[in-house]
């Protein structure tokens, strides 16, 4: 599986099978998409095949679904398995915070809502996707099809008032039509430069009619695993040096802080 990999899968490789070993016999898994993601998947059959290991994937995509099967990993809808123990993926960016950018193969939106339905999100990547500020790489925009081009229009006239510095949107495209996503939908590139404020770029484009889902994965993934080409790993993970119970937070505030969107702030 692993003769005469480049320097860049040897990374993607290095990391996927790190992650691999995260999997307990008996996990729901939720299955990622992309180059890094089908080396986990790879990784995982092997565990399956010659191991024993008994679990459940969750693809995030077709392509994924079928490399599962292919492999010998049992897959079930996530209507079925309801609820993960973990999902692990690639990504295009990650930032300090573990702030990601993904959507770069098209399926930002079942990432999203297979991660966010798990007990832990861990990212496979290589060096190449850490990043002091996220925006160089495009971020993904699932829209539905039905006035796309009334979307595109929305999407710009916010990111003008929003002050970006610099943007242009474009449309997804499959040689000469318009990329589809497994949900039938079209994506839209925005081409940001850098992201300032990546929770409130979030918030406000999730509000647009038309907008599906955006690429930005904020408070979702735990820990990231990187791969080096020299076949070293290097794990984060900041909820392993989380303060111990009973560990005052010196964040946190008797009352949770302004976090709180229900209280009256006359009050
Ligand atoms: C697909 C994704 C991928 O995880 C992301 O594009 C990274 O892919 P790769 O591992 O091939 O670099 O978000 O929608």
């Amino acid at each position: 599986m692993t003769e005469n990999l480049s320097p860049i899968d040897t990374a993607k490789y290095v990391a996927a099978k790190r992650a691999g070993e995260m999997v307990e016999d008996g996990m729901k898994v939720g299955l990622g998409t992309g180059s890094t993601a089908a080396w986990l998947v790879k990784c995982l059959g092997q565990r399956v095949r010659q191991e024993g290991l008994r679990i459940t994937g969750v693809p995030t995509s077709t392509r994924t679904a079928e490399l599962a099967r292919d492999v010998g990993i049992k897959v079930v809808t996530l209507e079925d398995a309801r609820w993960l123990d973990l999902t692990i993926d690639g990504a295009d960016e990650f930032d300090a915070d573990l702030t990601l950018i993904k959507g770069g193969g098209g399926a930002h939106l079942q990432e999203k809502i297979v991660a966010t339905a798990s007990d832990r999100m861990v990212v496979i990547t290589d060096n190449s996707k850490r990043v002091a500020k996220l925006g160089a790489f495009p971020l993904p925009l699932e829209v539905i099809p039905f006035g796309w081009q009334a979307t595109k229009a929305l999407v710009e006239e916010m990111l003008v008032s929003l002050g970006a510095p610099s943007h242009e949107t474009r449309l997804r495209m499959n040689a000469d039509r318009p990329f589809v996503t497994d949900e039938g939908n079209h994506i839209l590139d925005l081409h940001l430069g850098e992201i300032d404020n990546p929770r409130r770029l979030s918030m406000v484009l999730n509000q647009i009619p038309g907008v599906v889902e955006n690429g930005l994965f904020i408070d979702i993934c735990d820990a990231v695993v990187v791969g080096y080409s020299d076949g070293s790993v290097e794990v984060i993970d900041p909820t392993a040096q989380a303060p111990a119970p009973g560990d005052a937070d010196p964040a946190a505030t008797a009352d949770g802080g302004d976090d709180n969107i229900f209280r009256d702030p006359q009050a």
